[in-house]
């Protein structure tokens, strides 16, 4: 099936999330929604939405409201501007365009406040009009199912999406198809954690075929931010453990390390997490855990703060099997950056095997 099909189909009969806008054809509710959606997570933007919703049922309705009233139904969602420019073109659409909300992509672009993101969440969701949507989620699930390595806040990254997003959209399903990926990136297709062994993509997700559902997408910005987390899963099946050398455009190039999830914030990996992480990502719950403090090192630009969580596991996951796992002898050989040498030195060479391969 192909991915346009398969995500129809999980649309269709998996995707039970539910969303007050949801289904929505009122392009002012959609307008809010998303504009809402731009500033916050769903679970806190579901009761500003239906707050709004509630003074002011109508676009009419906010374009006579009390511009005070607005900003503190706002308060707490931040960047005013938006509030304004919400309220700008609320008054605009009331006053200059008979209160007819454009249907019609190019005119949306002119109206305050309204990008290409929100013009085709509008024009899709109300209209049914062929325009895809490409916000983080989209870029997420476009760059594993397709495997693309290409940084999506690059130029050239910029125009590979936007021609896959244009490619993979349902054209006559144009609302259902962009409700679709949104969802299907928040629920499965997650940032950290995301749903692989379960998923209705994974024989054709390239990402997850290759092992590098962590490492996609690759955003060119992260190599600038000043701390990130990195949990190291130092992967044993017998006497084999999980290599992989870093290739990409990022710090320690060419130097090895385990297997990586690089998250925005603090990691937190009790028991119940790494065992949920396993089953999700390598199909089976571990047969031992063990959990490292933070380590931190500061390089020149940004500080590294890892967190090495060491799992055994039955049988090696499927789309790692044909990538290298080595015997701890062999592993000493190779380069790793200081945190994981030192870790794989004092924790991981130090413990004794038994004879059967199983660890003591
Ligand atoms: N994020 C932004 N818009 C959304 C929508 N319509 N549904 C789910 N998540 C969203």
């Amino acid at each position: 099936m192909s991915f346009t099909k398969s995500l129809l189909h999980w649309h269709e009969y998996e995707n039970v999330r539910q969303m007050p806008w949801k289904g929505e054809k009122d392009p002012y509710k959609i307008w809010l929604s998303e504009i809402i959606l731009q500033q916050t997570r769903v679970e806190q933007g579901w009761g500003y939405y239906e707050r709004f919703i509630e003074s002011f049922p109508t676009i009419q309705s906010l374009a006579k409201a009390k511009d005070e009233k607005v900003f503190k139904l706002w308060e707490g969602l931040g960047y005013y501007n938006r509030c304004k420019n919400l309220l700008h073109t609320a008054r605009f659409i009331t006053n200059d365009l008979e209160g007819k909300f454009p249907m019609n992509y190019t005119e949306m672009l002119l109206l305050k406040g309204i990008g290409p993101y929100t013009a085709a969440a509008i024009c899709s969701f109300a209209y049914n009009q062929p325009y895809a949507v490409l916000d983080g989620n989209v870029f997420r699930v476009l760059s594993r199912v397709f495997g693309v390595e290409t940084a999506i806040d690059s130029t050239e990254g910029k125009r590979i999406f936007s021609q896959l997003a244009e490619i993979s959209l349902a054209k006559k399903e144009a609302a259902k198809y962009n409700q679709a990926i949104m969802d299907f990136g928040a629920t499965v297709c997650k940032p950290a954690n995301p749903l692989c062994s379960h998923c209705i993509m994974k024989n054709n997700c390239i990402a997850f075929k290759e092992g590098k559902v962590n490492l996609l997408p690759i955003k060119e910005k992260v190599l600038s931010k000043k701390v990130r987390y990195f949990s190291w899963f130092v992967l044993h099946i017998k006497d084999e453990i999980f290599v992989h050398k870093r290739i990409a455009n990022d710090i320690w190039q060419n130097l090895h390390e385990f297997y990586l999830v690089e998250t925005d914030a603090q990691p937190h990996w009790n028991e119940k997490a790494v065992e949920e992480f396993s089953q999700n990502q390598f199909g089976e719950k571990p047969l031992s855990i063990s959990v490292s403090k933070e380590m931190i090192q500061q390089l020149t630009h940004q500080r590294i703060k890892a967190i090495f969580v060491e799992i055994e596991l039955l049988q090696k996951p499927i789309p790692l099997k044909s990538q290298t796992w080595l015997k701890k002898e062999a592993i000493k050989n190779l380069a790793f950056p200081k945190m994981a040498k030192e870790y794989l030195e004092e924790v991981v060479i130090e413990k004794k095997y038994d004879e059967n391969g199983g660890r003591n």
